[in-house]
């Protein structure tokens, strides 16, 4: 960082350096500096090219590129230096390349705004981030399907209302969020797919009279070219789109979080979290805390606020570069990272817990077999409304009596309705009762079974690339 007063880029028509408020509200390098590698990359680019097309000397050229390397190495190997006098990444980058090949560094922006240059910075990072995410989402649903694998006999109550429902299979339960993180998965992809549109060539707003090549620019990044320059330098659906992939994968975590707080909890008991992956409380010796569910559960605020945020940026923005985008970056980085981090956790933290199987079972049983009932009577032409209920009525009674379903005899069941006499008991335990299940999608051994082959295939589709 220098010592003396540089004056800025800009400074040409203006009579007084900044301002230190000024310069403090107005610098995005503290935050935007990690979009280094990203500028690099993109300037390499646009260097390369000014070159094939004779815009600069291809000696220039060359010097630029070798140049701009050396600050690449130079930030990987964390000695990359700024100061808030250099305003943005684009600045510092530009600044320590002239320290390093002299004066023909200023002849590296001709062709080029910062506007068509932050907006191919974010479009890179946004592409990798995206891309990040896709093969954490896919360890994390690899770590599903391998506990559905293991758990596969293990059985607990589905819920409504929170209240006990119906049985359900654990693995049916774990793919449930297997198919909901392979929704998410599209939109990552797709968000992926929406940064490969390379801003780059728009320069202000207007494009350029220099003879530039954008779709050189763009091929060597493995983009497609701007279609309108304006667009270019204005839009920021591709960030939008990300940030939606990553509120709505927010959200799927948080009530996948919810549930293992829950199942946690001494009032369900129905898992343990590997100590590894629990907490303790400073007072409390007793305490073992679910905290990486509860701040899944706890993240999910603010990735919606992050989405929030860059959509009010942008609402009501005219088209053309204002002040306002920069604050589209921290959003970004804010919810890449808060993603991240929940999905490096949360594939181990599933593997290394552990269920409770029979009380699982347990929860599962009692009246959440009541559906059953009044199912049988239905296949045997009962109207299903008119089986409700009796079945209603037999639950009461039993209520009343402090009876389960399972302990009333044949004749007791036959005198609420004839059918009911020849009920098959088995029907009436949570194995049976998932068994009996046969339609698409269901809980039955049968649909789970299908279920893992498909999620098999789907992970092996996408990690064989
Ligand atoms: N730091 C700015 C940003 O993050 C870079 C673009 C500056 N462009 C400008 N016309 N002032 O958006």
């Amino acid at each position: 960082m220098s010592e003396e007063k540089r004056s800025p880029l800009w400074g040409g028509r203006f009579g007084k350096s900044p301002a230190e408020a000024f310069q403090r509200i107005n610098a995005s390098i503290p935050f935007d500096v990690r979009l280094a590698p990203y500028d690099i990359r993109g300037s390499i680019a646009h260097a390369r090219m000014l070159g094939e097309r004779g815009i600069l000397d291809r000696e220039e050229a060359e010097v630029l590129v070798r140049g701009l390397e050396e600050v690449m190495s130079e930030f990987e190997r964390g000695e990359f230096s700024w100061s808030i006098e250099d305003e943005d990444v684009h600045t510092a980058v530009e600044r320590r390349l002239r320290e390093l090949v002299g004066d023909v560094a200023l002849k590296l922006h001709t062709g080029r705004s910062r506007n068509d240059q932050v907006a191919l910075d974010l479009h890179l990072f946004c592409r990798d981030a995206a891309e990040e995410m896709i093969r954490g989402l896919l360890e994390a649903m690899a770590a599903l399907v391998e506990v559905a694998e293991r758990e596969k006999d293990t059985m607990l109550p589905g819920y409504t209302h929170l209240q006990r429902a119906q049985p359900i299979l654990l693995p049916h339960h774990l793919l449930a969020h297997f198919w909901a993180f392979s929704r998410d998965l599209r939109r990552l992809e797709a968000a992926r797919e929406a940064a490969g549109r390379s801003p780059l060539g728009a320069a202000a707003l207007g494009g350029t009279p220099h003879r530039i090549d954008p779709g050189l620019t763009a091929r060597e990044l493995g983009m497609e070219p701007l279609l309108n320059s304006l667009d270019a330098v204005s839009e920021r659906d591709f960030a939008l789109d990300l940030l939606y992939a990553c509120a709505v994968l927010g959200v799927h975590l948080s009530r996948l979080g919810e549930e293992w707080v829950l199942w946690t909890s001494q009032e369900f008991a129905f898992a343990t979290l590997d100590d590894a992956y629990s907490s303790g409380s400073s007072i409390m010796p007793q305490k073992k805390n679910p905290d990486a569910y509860e701040l899944m559960r706890g993240k999910a605020g603010r990735l919606i606020g992050d989405l929030n945020a860059l959509l009010v940026v942008l609402k009501g923005l005219p088209l053309g570069y204002s002040k306002d985008l920069q604050e589209d970056k921290e959003p970004i980085f804010d919810a890449v990272d808060s993603v991240l981090a929940m999905l490096r956790v949360l594939p181990e933290m599933l593997r290394t817990a552990r269920f409770d199987a029979g009380r699982m079972q347990e929860a599962a049983g009692g009246f959440a077999l009541a559906t059953e009932l009044a199912d049988f009577l239905a296949a045997r032409g009962v109207p299903f409304r008119e089986a409700h209920r009796v079945v209603g009525g037999i639950v009461r009674r039993c209520e009343e009596r402090g009876l389960s379903l399972q302990e009333l005899t044949p004749e007791e069941l036959a005198s609420f309705h004839a059918a009911l006499g020849e009920f098959p008991g088995h029907l009436l335990t949570p194995r049976g009762s998932v068994e009996n299940k046969s339609s698409r999608g269901s809980t039955s051994p049968t649909s789970v079974e299908e279920q893992l082959g498909r999620a098999r295939e789907l992970l092996q589709q996408k990690t064989a690339r």
